[in-house]
C-alpha cells in the first residue's frame, strides 16, 4: 500500500482539485486498514469536480488485486472500462460495446451507471461485489437501484469487483456495433474534460439546450463551454475549481439543468 501527498487535479480528467491524502490499496488487507478512518473512493477521476482546498478525508484508489481482470470470471473495480471494451471484443465477446470510449475505472462506471444511448454499464452486469461495514458483500443488479447516470450503493460502498453478462458474436458484428458509437461521440471535444457537465433533462440534450441558447465559448478564467459540444466545459489550461463553479453557476441561471458531475468535498 502507498499513502502519499497528492494535488487531485493530477488525477482528474478536467485537472482541477486541491491537496488530498491518497491510499493506493493493493489487497484486501490494504483496504481494511484504509477504511478504518472517513475515506473518498476515486476511480478514473471522470466524472469529478475537486475543490481548490482538496479533501480532508483518505481518498482511496484500488490498484494491485483490484486491478485484475478475467472477462469470463472476475474483473476488478479498478481497470480501466476503455481496456475492457476492447479486450472483449478481441476475444469475441458483446456486450460492452456500447460503452466505448467512456474514460472509467470499472467501479466509476458501476456508480454512475455510464452509459451512452447505446447501452449503460448497468445492462452489462451479472454480480457486483461490494466492500462495506467490513465485509465484502454480493448483488445483483436489480438490487442496486440503477437508473439514467445513478445507482443505490450501500452507504460508503466501494465496489471491489463485477462479474460481466458478455455473448459470444461475430467479431464483425461487434466491431460495427463500436463503431457506430464511435461515429456517435465525433463531436465530443479533446480537451481536457470531465464528460457532460449536466444530466438530460428527459427528451432534451442539454448540450443542444447550451447550444441554443449561446453559451458556447463562455469563459470563466481558463474554464469554459466547450465550442464543440455545450455539455462539455472544457480546462484550457490553468483552470480552478472556483472558474469551473463561476461558469456552471452562470450555466444555471440561464436554463435549470442538473449537474451530473459530483463535486468534492
Ligand atoms: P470517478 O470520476 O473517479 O468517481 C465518480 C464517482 O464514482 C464518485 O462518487 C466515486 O467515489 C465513485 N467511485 C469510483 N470508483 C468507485 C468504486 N470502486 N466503488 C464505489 N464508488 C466508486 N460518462 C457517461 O456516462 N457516458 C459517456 O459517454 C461519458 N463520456 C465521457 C467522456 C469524457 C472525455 C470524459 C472525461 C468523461 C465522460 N463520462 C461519460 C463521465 C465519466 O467517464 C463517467 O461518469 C465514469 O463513470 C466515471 O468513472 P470514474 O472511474 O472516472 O469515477
Ligand atoms: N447538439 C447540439 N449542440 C451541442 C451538442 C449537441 O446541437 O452543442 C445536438 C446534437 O447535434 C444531437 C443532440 O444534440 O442532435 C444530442 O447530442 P449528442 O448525440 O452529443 O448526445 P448528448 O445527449 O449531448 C449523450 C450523453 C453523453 C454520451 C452521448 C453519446 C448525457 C448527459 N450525455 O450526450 O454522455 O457520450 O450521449 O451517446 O447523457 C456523459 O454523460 O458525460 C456523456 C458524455
Amino acid at each position: 500500500m502507498r499513502v502519499e501527498r497528492v494535488l487531485l487535479k493530477d488525477y482528474t480528467t478536467l485537472g482541477v482539485g486541491g491537496p488530498a491524502e491518497l491510499w493506493t490499496v493493493e489487497t484486501k488487507e490494504d483496504l481494511l486498514k484504509a477504511t478504518e478512518a472517513p475515506y473518498r473512493v476515486l476511480g478514473n477521476g471522470s466524472n469529478l469536480l475537486v475543490m481548490d482546498e482538496g479533501v480532508p478525508e483518505r481518498v482511496i484508489r484500488l490498484a494491485g488485486e483490484f486491478a485484475t481482470y478475467d472477462l469470463r470470471g472476475w474483473v476488478g473495480a479498478g481497470v480501466l472500462l476503455p481496456l475492457l471494451v476492447q479486450e472483449a471484443a478481441r476475444q469475441g465477446l458483446s456486450g460492452l460495446e456500447g460503452l466505448l470510449g467512456i474514460p472509467a475505472q470499472v467501479g466509476g462506471a458501476v456508480k454512475m451507471n455510464a452509459g451512452t444511448r447505446f447501452g449503460e454499464m448497468a445492462d452489462a452486469l451479472e454480480a457486483v461485489e461490494i466492500f462495506h461495514e467490513g465485509r465484502f458483500h454480493i448483488y445483483l443488479p436489480q438490487e442496486l437501484g440503477f437508473g439514467y447516470r445513478q445507482s443505490r450503493l450501500p452507504p460508503g460502498g466501494i465496489v471491489t469487483r463485477v462479474r460481466l453478462k458478455l455473448k459470444e458474436r461475430p467479431l464483425e458484428e461487434i466491431r460495427r456495433r463500436m463503431a457506430e458509437v464511435d461515429a456517435a461521440r465525433k463531436g465530443q471535444p479533446k480537451r481536457k474534460s470531465a464528460g457532460c457537465a449536466f444530466k438530460n433533462p428527459p427528451g432534451h440534450s442539454a448540450g443542444r439546450l447550451i447550444d441554443e441558447r449561446g453559451l458556447k465559448g463562455l469563459r470563466v478564467g481558463d474554464a469554459m463551454v466547450s465550442l464543440e459540444h455545450g455539455n462539455f466545459i472544457v480546462n484550457l489550461g490553468q483552470a480552478t475549481a472556483r472558474d469551473v463553479l463561476e461558469l456552471l453557476k452562470r450555466i444555471q441561471e440561464e436554463l435549470p439543468l442538473e449537474l451530473e458531475w459530483e463535486v468534492w468535498p
